[in-house]
Parts: C-alpha cells; structure tokens; sequence
C-alpha cells in the first residue's frame, strides 16, 4: 500500500459539529474532546471559526496549544480580518492551518455574497495570497461547490491553486450531490485544472439525502485525500459524513476502497460517547458502528447463527470499534439456542422437559413485555428468586442533604426477621445512603450503573431507579429496581434489591462451576467473535 492511498482525516466537530442547533460546547468540553481526537490520529482538528467570538477565539488557541500530534485549522471567510484572526488563533501549533472560504455558486454569489464571478475570483487570488503570506497550509473551499457551473469552479480552483492554496476542498454544502456526480467533479478538477497535482483535494459532504458517507468515500476514488468528516456526523442540518462511518468503510471494505487513515478505531465508541454527552445529542439505536444496537441480536435466527460464529451477522469486530462485545438481547423474536446461553449464563442448567416449560413461559412474557432482563428470566425458572431479592430489606431511611454536609443516611434493614440500623456518611445523599446499605452488608461489588427515570410528570413525580452491581472477580452482575416518590428510598431499595440478586446469582453460578459448569462470558472470552 503506497503512500499516495493515505487518506487525511480532517475532523470538524468542533467547528461544522458544534454548528449544529444546540451543540454549543463549552471551552472545556471543547479540549477534552479536541484531546481525544489527537490521541485517536484524526491529523487535522478543525476547531472553531476564531473570528465569530472570543469564545470561539480562545477555544482554538487552547486546542492550538494542546494538541499533540494534529494540526489545528481555523476557519476564515475571505477577507483580512478572518484571515488575520485565524492566524493569530492556530499560532501556536506546530501545524497550523487557515482554512479559507468563498461561495461560488451562482445562488450564492447573487443573492447571499451579492457579487459578480470575477470579483470572486479576484477575491479567491487576495484571500489565500494573504493566508499563504501567514502560514504555509492553506486550505481553500468552493463553498456549494456542487452547486457550482463546472467551468467557472475550475477557474476558481485554478485561482486558488496559484494563490498558494495547499489543500482544495470541495463542499457539497447542502448536501445536494450523488456519488456518480461527485466522482465526475473531482475527477474533471483533478484532469483539468492546472497545477492539480501540486495540491490534495478534500470532500466535505453534507447529509441532507442521507449521502454524506458514500458521496465522500466517491470523491476519493476519484482521487480526493482528505475527508472532512465529525463524530457521530453532527453538523448542520442533517449534519456532515460520520468519521466512524468513513474510516470503518475503508477497513472493512478496503478491497474496494484500497485506502489507508491513522485512526485508531478502537477508540470511536469513546469519542462517539464523548461528543453525545458534551453535546447532548443521543446517538440513534440504530447508527452504523457506534448505535448501541450496533453490535446487538434479538432475531432467533440472528441470535443462532452470531453463537454459532460472529460472521454469520457481523461484518467487523466489536472490539475493533471499542464496542465491548456483541450483546445477545432477548425478547420476544428470540429462539431456544440463545435462550438456553442465556440461561446458563445465569448459571442454569436445565432438563430437556425443565427447559421447554421454561422456553414457552419465557415467550409469553416476550410478547407482553418490551424488555426482558435477567431477573425477569430467572423468576420464571426459579421459584426461589423473588424470595431470594427480598431477603434483605430497607425498613427505614433518613438522610440529611443540603449545603452544610457531610450528608449522612441512618438506615435500618431487615434479615431473616431481625433489624439491624446504621449510620455512613458520604460524597452526597446517594453516596451517604449506598455506604450505609455498605455497612450494614459488607461487600466487594462494584457499582456499575446508578440510572434515575422519573415514571410520572412534575415535581412528585415517582422515581424509577436501576442499580447494577458487578462483582468483577467472578465475572457475575446483578441489577435492581425499584420505584418510591422518594429518589433516595428508591435508590436504597433498588441496590439493595441489585445486592440480594447478585449474592444469589454468585451462589448459582459458584455450584454450577464446582460441577463442572462454566458460564457464557468464560465461553465467549475464550472463542472470542
Ligand atoms: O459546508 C460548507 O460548505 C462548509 C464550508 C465552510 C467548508 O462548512
Ligand atoms: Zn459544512
């Protein structure tokens, strides 16, 4: 794989992302994942547009100074002030660049920039003269480049080119083009504009048609190598080509598209997550490589033939995305072989005639319920469990909150008949309280997740509360819920609920080992997907 097939991945979720409505990110937030990106081998990090404010300003000039590796770009429009701002913003990184634009599409030029073509291009020759003369990368867009009459946006390049342009990027800013289309204008640019070959043109494809991904990974077949992409495809509108999509599209399918990045894939999941929690924006279920049921399987079908071997319904590996594993979800389309998987992975082993009963019942309750968790799949084969989650139980609960701290929860329990009360300090009401239930029943497991819902509107709103615990040692969780008008009693009741479970579970799972018994985890850690 030579050199000349490395795709430069260009990432502009601090700039194109964050202009998104309602992806305002904070300085802060802005470094974390500018930091992320560095570390994850994007090569060039768009991070702002300096000159729109100071806080725009300052971002870029904090990311400029953080990175590492990457090179860091500002925007610009083409003229001096933008220019020079931007310049002043990149300055203190090792490779800076100005990235500088201009419309040139006939509907751009008339009715938003108000111009006519030649001072355009007499604009183009100023704007990256002046970039060039403060920084030796340069990038220059065609902004609505698609949009624009060929003849005129080979002028425009040309233009550009003997500016001193390094980089010609060619936006399809709204998300307009196709890829056959897209192909034939890199390829005419590259064919027919002099001094092509000194620069590296870039695609920067919008998602108005759902297009973005495939329009980019077109535009470099036709020669392009660079791809301006944001994580999770945030960016205006219908937002810009997903960088997880682009680069696992070149891996997975690098018999079609031979092309190398330096991005470590292992790491898109964390940024996904990242950019989703400082932007607030939820990732779909269903988003190609980082949807959380991207890796998942309810189909019976599915389900047989991911256990019998991954390939059969995955294309790539979870891992090699950081995708933990494949997650085996069951409901109602699931069938007998991954419930039986399941089943012993709760650490039951089932007579033929014991499993069928349990199967049917398992499949009546599918169709009534949307989830169906490992608790609710215990119950029905299990008829000490429900015993088993209540045999410890929350009596009392007090606990003072508020600014004068240190919160502290007195907590009375009940076992077997007998109480027993505590009191613990802690970081906060919840921390107070889940270190008292600590007290009253020592334990090693780990909390895992602590997720509050409110079930009902308004401030007396009932809270729903889901603790799991994990006992790493032995590779066994548990979770627990459980619902008060009360949050904090909530919380009591459902890690207490999470514990009861888990201590069974771990007593099972413990017998079934010593008979030889081994659970699904040790089975897919070892054959691996
Ligand atoms: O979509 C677009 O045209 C842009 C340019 C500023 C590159 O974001
Ligand atoms: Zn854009």
């Amino acid at each position: 794989m030579s050199d000349s097939n490395r795709v430069i991945i260009f990432d502009t979720t601090l700039r194109d992302g964050e202009q998104s409505p309602g992806a305002t990110m904070t300085l802060e937030e802005k470094l974390q994942v500018a930091e992320l990106l560095d570390e994850m081998g994007v090569d060039v990090i768009e991070a702002g547009f300096p000159v729109a404010s100071p806080g725009d300003f300052e971002a870029v000039s904090e990311v400029a100074k953080l990175v590492k590796n990457a090179g860091v770009a500002g925007l610009a429009r083409a003229n001096q002030r933008d220019i020079e701002v931007a310049a002043q913003a990149v300055k203190n990184c090792e490779k800076p660049r100005i990235h500088t634009f201009i419309s040139t599409s006939p509907v751009h030029m008339k009715y938003k920039l108000r111009k006519e073509p030649e001072q355009v291009i007499e604009m183009i020759a100023e704007s990256v003269k002046l970039a060039r003369s403060l920084v030796d990368d340069v990038e220059w867009s065609a902004e609505d480049a698609t949009r624009t009459e060929r003849d005129f946006l080979c002028r425009c390049v040309e233009t550009a080119i003997k500016a001193g342009a390094t980089t010609i990027n060619i936006p399809d800013t709204v998300g307009y083009t196709v890829p056959e289309e897209f192909f034939e204008i890199i390829t005419m640019l590259k064919e027919r504009v002099p001094g092509a070959e000194k620069v590296i043109f870039s695609t920067h494809c919008h998602n108005d048609l759902g297009l973005a991904v495939a329009n980019s990974l077109a535009g470099v077949k036709a020669g392009a190598r660079q791809i301006e992409c944001t994580i999770n495809g945030i960016g205006e509108r219908a937002g810009n080509a997903a960088l997880e999509e682009v680069v696992m599209a070149m891996r997975v399918r690098n018999d079609v598209f031979p092309y190398t990045t330096g991005i470590r894939t292992e790491m898109l999941t964390r940024a996904s997550k990242l950019v989703s929690a400082v932007t607030g924006f939820p990732v779909q279920y269903n988003k190609a490589i980082v949807g959380r049921n991207a890796f998942a399987h309810e189909s019976g079908i599915h389900q047989d033939g991911v256990l019998k071997h991954t390939q059969t319904y995955e294309i790539m590996k979870p891992e090699d995305v950081g995708a933990g594993k494949s997650a085996l979800v069951m409901g109602k389309h699931s069938g007998r072989h991954a419930f039986r998987t399941k089943l012993k992975e709760l650490g039951y082993e089932l007579s033929d005639n014991a499993f069928e009963d349990a199967f049917q019942r398992f499949k009546e309750l599918a169709d009534r319920k949307k989830h169906v968790y490992d608790e609710d799949i215990e119950a029905l084969v299990d008829e000490n469990i429900a015993t088993a989650a209540d045999a410890r139980k929350v009596v009392t609960l007090t606990v003072i909150a508020g600014t004068m701290g240190p919160q502290t929860a007195t907590l009375t329990v009940e076992e077997e008949g007998r109480h027993k009360t505590v009191q613990a300090s802690g970081n906060g009401p919840v921390d107070a309280t889940f270190n008292a239930i600590k007290q009253a029943f020592p334990h090693e497991a780990k909390l895992a997740l602590y997720q509050v819902h409110a079930v009902t509107e308004g401030t007396d709103a009932q809270a729903e509360v889901s603790v799991r615990l994990e006992d790493r040692e032995a590779g066994i969780s548990a979770t627990g819920r459980a619902a008060d008008p009360d949050t904090l009693v909530a919380s009591a009741k459902a890690y207490l609920a999470a514990l009861n479970r888990l201590e069974a579970r771990k007593r099972r799972v413990g017998a079934g080992r010593m008979q030889g018994g081994e659970t699904l985890s040790e089975e897919a850690r070892r054959s691996g997907p």
